[in-house]
């Protein structure tokens, strides 16, 4: 049996997390240390994207939620940008087929309008095309930061309170949930960002709460089925106390 099998095996299939999001880090440090350009550290990463989302899709995790581009990203140079827009939009319309066969949902987080209009397109054809499917739902995050998010969030609510519509009192951690680009999916259960930085970087800071977080020095690119279920292992072998104490948690009260 393969080494990944054995570990597979080892997993407690009844406490898969729901949701996993991921932090795809390293893949210009990966590019430098083969004398490639960062962005055939990119054009390598999208294989991991392709690895990551069929191992969840096996696993049965229900939402993988992947850190594709954000808002501080605009602010590299030009042709790493375009690389990327370019890489996404393409790797998106290759990607569909086996989207579809394995039954897996695009969905979009984000500030999309920014993307350029034809992997936007390609994207939002994505979108649609996998609309019905039941299985993984991935989520692109894009042109994504979560103090963006809460901004918006915080001045939807404050233009119903301005027309008389919500009394502010009222406002609630659930209204403010539902007015996210998350509303609706459970906040992860599990974080793992690979790259060997042990940060958030602006991502789903509002959602990871209560998430278990995985930090791994491994370089996107090389991040392989075997780390992503060691991150797992890890994960099942810690207590989620959500506040509590852990014999209220034993005693599951
Ligand atoms: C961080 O590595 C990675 C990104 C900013 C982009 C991640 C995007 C992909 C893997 C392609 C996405 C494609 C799809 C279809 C989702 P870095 O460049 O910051 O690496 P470094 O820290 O080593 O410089």
């Amino acid at each position: 049996m393969d080494q990944l099998q054995k570990k597979i095996d080892l997993l407690d299939k009844d406490r898969i997390p729901v949701h996993v999001a991921m932090i795809m880090d390293g893949n210009g440090r990966w590019a430098k240390k083969q004398g490639f350009n960062r962005s055939d550290g990119h054009a390598e990463g999208v294989s991991t994207v392709h690895r990551v989302t069929q191992m969840s899709s096996d696993l049965g995790v229900k939402y993988l939620t992947l850190y594709a581009f954000s808002t501080e990203n605009w602010n590299r140079p030009t042709d790493e940008v375009a690389t990327l827009m370019y890489l996404i939009g393409w790797a998106i319309e290759r990607e569909l087929p086996e989207l579809l066969r394995n039954n897996v949902r695009i969905h979009l987080l984000g500030d999309i309008e920014r993307i350029p209009e034809e992997p936007r397109q390609r994207l939002f054809y994505a979108r649609d095309a996998t609309a019905h499917c039941t299985g993984l739902q991935l989520n692109m995050c894009l042109s994504y930061s979560s103090r963006w998010e809460i901004t918006e969030a915080a001045r939807r609510l404050a233009r119903r309170a301005a027309a008389g519509e919500l009394d502010p009192e009222n406002i609630s951690e659930e209204m403010l949930a539902d007015n996210l680009t998350t509303a609706g999916i459970p906040d992860p259960d599990l974080l793992i960002r690979t790259g060997g930085e042990e940060r958030i970087s602006n991502y789903l800071l509002w959602q990871i709460a209560y998430s278990e977080l995985y930090f791994t020095p491994v370089l996107w690119p090389d991040f392989t089925n075997e780390e992503y279920v060691d991150a797992i292992l890890d994960y099942q072998n810690r207590e989620r106390r959500f506040g509590k104490t852990s014999e209220q948690v034993q005693n599951n009260e």
